[in-house]
């Protein structure tokens, strides 16, 4: 049977090296926070509960989290992993197991976990252990020379040579029956370099009480790193990058260099879908068959249909694009946009908050905000919708086949009435009636005998 799990993770460290006011495990991986990660692989391991053991920014942490099924328990001062783990014992329960992670070891695999509590019976220590070419500053696993069985932690700190050169480390990640942590946490003792009140030994409790202590090792080496400066955080970054890079392309999709694709959050694709260097993708993306994203793009939260072409440099957010559309190169497609098959939206063109009906097209310099586009629309160079009066917002209606002339001002409310032409460089402020021509537009004259100012020397 499968015995209850509680989850504890510790998250009081300072984390001074990343010299910041913010909270360590709030600082960002692949566009979440640190601790995001952990709590949601902790998620999927559909404990009884989680835990999390905060001390410095406490609140802010927990305000950067809205689940509801957290228990938030605070650490203060920071005796040391042992302590911080005691301050959650009475969330555990009587009996089941606990396993502990750490908010600043972000890439750890459910598959590795899973492995840790396979081999963990239910009366059993379990420990996940890694071993590193360079084992310095970790905990080293130190075991029996018969029987090979572990028999104790010795951190960096306290270590002889012989320990020191070890290479099996403690990742730190361990699963503990509940029985044994309720008897063991209490009498943890600080006597030793750093006065600190270690997790690690509750070992040698283990050891003394006859209790099998069994280990597991992480799938990937990358998966035990964590978090202790910017500089580790950025490499952990590049992994977790080059992880979904290549996940991607196994499933088919084209990446031209996966060193150079960021997915800040899910990016899903259809079949044969092609993305050039230095595009980011975040929030939730999907990008249907044969769509093809240029260089340089940014999207977040966006939906794209088949076979449409996204030019370099466009940056678009929380929008609906349908399939065959073209879209930049340097385009500006801004929320609650929806465009329907075959649009066009050329080079520096903005839309935000409008629809665009099938084959319209917005070739060049416009702006386009609070507006319904119809059909087969053709919107000219330097068209601006002036949909702001300085206090509110006024929507622009734009009807089926109608063609608005260049350096068009429309100013909203405002509606285009189907097969309208509107002449070049017009101010529209009135409804225009259906299929005719309407322009705003003074007389060119020519001044016979005029002459252009100079200077006299
Ligand atoms: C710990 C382990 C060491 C292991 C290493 C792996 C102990 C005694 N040592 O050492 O064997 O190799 O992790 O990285 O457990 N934390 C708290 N409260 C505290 C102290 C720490 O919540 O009072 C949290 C930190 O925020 C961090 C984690 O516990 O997430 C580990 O703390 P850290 O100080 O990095 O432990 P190490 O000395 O590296
Ligand atoms: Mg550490």
């Amino acid at each position: 049977m499968k015995s209850k799990l509680n989850v504890v993770i510790l998250a009081a460290g300072a984390g001074k090296r990343m010299h910041s006011s913010l909270p360590k495990v709030l600082h960002v991986l692949a566009g979440k926070p640190l601790l995001a990660h952990v709590i949601a692989l902790a998620e999927r391991l559909s404990p009884e509960s989680i835990c999390v053991v905060v001390g410095h920014g406490g609140e802010q942490v927990k305000e950067a989290f809205s689940e509801t099924n957290l228990i938030w328990v605070e650490q203060k001062p920071q005796l040391g992993t042992g302590h911080a783990v005691l301050q959650a014992r009475p969330y555990l329960n009587q009996d089941g197991k606990t396993l502990i992670l750490y908010g600043d070891v972000p890439l750890v695999s459910p598959e590795s976990l899973q492995s840790l509590i396979n081999a963990a019976s239910d009366d059993a220590l379990g420990i996940l252990t890694a071993t590193l070419d360079d084992p310095f500053g970790y905990g080293r696993i130190v075991r029996d020379e018969k029987t090979n069985a572990i028999c104790g932690i010795v951190e960096q700190k306290d270590a002889d040579t012989q320990q020191q050169a070890i290479q099996e480390i403690n990742t730190g990640i361990m699963i503990a029956p509940n029985a044994f942590l309720h008897k063991w946490l209490p009498k943890l003792e600080s006597n030793n370099a750093q006065q600190e009140y270690y997790l690690t030994d509750i070992v040698k409790m283990a050891v003394d009480q006859n209790v099998p202590v069994t280990s597991a090792s992480a799938t990937d080496q990358w998966e035990i790193l964590g978090v202790n400066s910017r500089t580790q955080l950025a490499g952990l970054e590049r992994i977790f990058q080059r992880n979904y890079a290549e996940k991607l392309l196994e499933n088919g999709v084209m990446l031209i260099d996966p060193n150079r694709t960021d997915v800040r959050g899910e990016l899903t694709c259809g079949q044969d879908v092609e993305i050039d260097v230095n595009c980011v993708f975040e929030g939730t993306v999907t990008l249907g068959n044969n769509v093809k994203v240029n260089a340089n793009c940014i999207l977040k939260n966006v939906t794209v249909l088949e076979k449409t072409i996204i030019h370099p440099f466009s940056h678009i957010e929380n929008a609906k694009i349908g399939a065959n559309c073209r879209i930049g190169p340097y385009a500006r497609i801004r929320p609650e946009t929806q465009l329907s098959d075959h649009v066009h939206i050329g080079n520096f063109v903005e839309v935000k908050k409008s629809r665009i009906a099938s084959g319209s097209k917005i070739n060049h310099l416009s702006y386009i905000g609070d507006s319904l586009i119809g059909q087969k629309v053709n919107i000219g160079a330097g068209t601006i919708t002036c949909n702001y009066d300085g206090a509110f917002k006024h929507q622009t209606i734009i009807e089926d086949n109608v063609f608005v002339g260049s350096d068009t001002q429309l100013v909203a409310p405002v509606k285009v009435s189907q097969g309208t032409t509107i002449g070049a460089g017009s101010t529209i402020t009135k409804d225009t009636p259906e299929n005719e021509l309407t322009l705003s537009r003074s007389k060119q004259i020519s001044i016979s005998g005029w002459k252009r100012p100079s200077k006299t020397t």
